[in-house]
């Protein structure tokens, strides 16, 4: 039934195939799989322990809505978001392209969402309840498109959803915001990271804090960031967001790139900023994900965790449990104990 509904969503308009989905997890129509835990893919990374390496990248649950049912798929970590202070439309529709045959999607949705108010109190309420102590929920941030100071942004945000996430991420990377990749540049990079560190500071708060990354940022970029993190003791980094690059693609429809295409050029990433830190920061790996061997391989760059997005959509309600026990085989034919011993084998 679920395998049908899924071949049904997928042949609908993309959006409103997001929509529904939303709704049929948030009405329990989800497959019951019975998770079985393995401790060769458990690790402990700030103080949390992450069942598995595999988590949600942010936008499939912007307004927190589904939590407690993703969980229930196998996803050890799921970061809600992104969220900006006031509640915005986003950007002209149709903004959701599927490239079946690519693997990929384009999207330039602009930060839709219900707004801080209304996604803290879904945090609060509906769906982060004792089931779940042992999962973790990380919240990415970002900056309301008409927004002229982005710190102000970030500290209204920052204040609200700390006490109630295990991370937080700040998003500095969407293209679909004008100007939010600015923030990535050194001046403007340094500003934000120490403004927000100087603000748990204040609010005597240890929650790591993330910065999420373009994967489109120029070499000069890339070793700014490094050192910039490396100064600042930052918790980590998320390797990528979505691209401007169309180089794999003969496509030009507006938008970041996710899939498939995106694969080797964030893998690029990872490799780059594990050896530019000397693998002092913790990296999580996204982008373009399908198999059990693409999450090795990114954690052999250097990759500590890892998330996804489109191959989710693409593959359905079972497919994070199944890649949950595959790449426990996987561990285990190689000989690993536990896959931390995977990260940076291959940096
Ligand atoms: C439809 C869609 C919406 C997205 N929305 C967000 C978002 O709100 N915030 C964010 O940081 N990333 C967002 N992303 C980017 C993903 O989190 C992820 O970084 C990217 O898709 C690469 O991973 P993938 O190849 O596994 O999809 C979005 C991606 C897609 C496809």
């Amino acid at each position: 039934m679920y395998k049908l509904a899924h071949f049904f969503l997928s042949k609908i308009e993309p959006e409103l195939a997001h929509k529904l989905s939303i709704l049929g997890l948030r009405a329990g129509l989800h497959p019951k799989i019975k998770l079985k835990d393995n401790d060769s893919l458990k690790q402990i990374i700030w103080g949390r322990t992450f069942k598995t390496p595999i988590g949600l990248s942010a936008g499939f649950d912007k307004n927190a809505e589904v939590i407690s049912p993703l969980f229930k798929l196998g996803f050890s970590y799921i970061e809600v978001g992104t969220v900006t202070p006031l509640a915005q439309k986003g950007n002209l529709k149709p903004r959701i392209f599927r490239l079946k045959k690519e693997k990929a999607i384009i999207n330039s949705l602009g930060f839709n969402n219900i707004g801080l108010k209304a996604v803290k109190k879904n945090i609060l309420e509906k769906n982060f309840n004792n089931l779940f102590q042992d999962r973790i929920l990380g919240v990415n941030i970002g900056n309301n498109k008409n927004t002229i100071e982005i710190l102000d942004d970030l500290k209204v945000l920052f204040e609200n959803l700390y006490s109630c996430s295990d991370y937080i991420t700040v998003n500095l990377s969407s293209p679909n915001t004008p100007g939010l990749r600015d923030n990535l540049k050194s001046n403007n990079f340094e500003k934000i990271v120490k403004s927000i560190y100087k603000l748990r500071e204040d609010n005597n708060s240890k929650i790591p804090i993330l910065f999420k990354i373009s994967p489109d940022i120029t070499p000069e970029d890339k070793k700014d960031i490094a050192l910039i993190a490396l100064a600042n003791d930052v918790d980590g980094l998320i390797l990528t967001n979505t691209t401007l690059d169309r180089t794999k693609l003969n496509i030009s429809l507006k938008g970041g790139l996710s899939g498939r295409p995106l694969f080797d050029k964030s893998n690029e990433l990872i490799r780059d900023f594990y050896a530019l830190t000397s693998g002092k920061i913790k990296l999580i790996g996204v982008g373009g994900i399908f198999t059990s061997e693409d999450i090795l391989t990114k954690m052999q760059y250097g990759a500590s965790l890892i998330q996804l997005y489109t191959s989710f959509v693409y593959q359905g309600p079972y497919f994070i449990d199944q890649l949950n026990k595959d790449l426990s085989q996987i561990i285990n034919e190689l000989g690993y104990k536990n896959i931390s011993e995977v990260i940076g084998s291959m940096a």
